[in-house]
């Protein structure tokens, strides 16, 4: 049987990368060991792509170059990574997916969202996330989050393009209610644990079943 594929997506800073950490500690203690990746990345070509991206110092990139970039890396991340650790049975977690590119690109950049659709059905019809948890919260929450850091790419736009991000990644999860569970970002990590926890025991039931 092959193993479940995990993403987790969200806006910047929301904890996307401190929650990938509890799930793989949940997932350990039921035995299931997993890998653990993130896009854009997971590849040495899909982190290449990740830094040239994410440094910013490309003058003027479209969104939907930037959109095609993110599915170059993906088919590879795809091929080289996530099919091939499911067909052996592991499981998958991974930071960010093809929703982050609706949500990003799509929603942020105003990419068509159709043709976004189009080319996640060409990449892979054959395979989607079993279980997403989207963390959501006020752009304002995540940001502040991060605000040491030096931004990147895309923790350089303006507050209007985080809400049209947060907002596609809410319309996806309207859209699809079982694979995408929505938790709110804001209260202490122990509270969105616990949250994030009983999502898990919900899935561990029906997916090992
Ligand atoms: N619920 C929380 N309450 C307060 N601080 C948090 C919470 N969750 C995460 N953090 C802190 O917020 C910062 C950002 O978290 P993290 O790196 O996990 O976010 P991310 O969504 O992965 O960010 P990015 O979009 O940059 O990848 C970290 O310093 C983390 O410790
Ligand atoms: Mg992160």
């Amino acid at each position: 049987m092959r193993g479940a594929f995990i993403t987790l997506e969200g806006t910047e800073g929301v904890g996307k990368t401190t929650c990938l950490e509890f799930v793989r500690d949940t997932l350990a203690a039921a035995d299931i060991p997993a890998v653990v990746t993130r896009e854009p990345g997971g590849t040495a070509l899909g982190e290449i792509i990740r830094d040239w991206i994410l440094k910013g110092n490309h003058g003027r990139l479209s969104a939907e170059t930037e959109t095609l970039l993110m599915f170059a890396a993906r088919a590879f991340h795809l091929d080289e990574v996530i099919r091939p650790a499911l067909d052996a049975g592991h499981w998958v977690i991974c930071d960010r997916f093809s929703d982050a590119t609706v949500a990003y690109q799509g929603g942020g950049r105003r990419a068509d969202k159709g043709w976004i659709q189009s080319l996640r059905a060409a990449v892979h019809a054959d395979l989607e996330p079993d279980l997403t948890l989207l963390l959501d919260a006020p752009v304002e929450v995540g940001l502040n989050r991060i605000r040491t850091r030096e931004p990147d790419h895309f923790e350089r736009e303006n507050r209007d393009f985080f809400a049209r991000v947060r907002a596609a990644y809410l319309e996806l999860a309207r859209d699809e209610p079982h694979r995408i569970k929505v938790i709110d970002a804001t209260p202490s990590l122990p509270e969105i644990e616990s949250r994030i926890s009983g999502h898990m025991a919900a899935f561990l039931g029906v997916f090992s079943r």
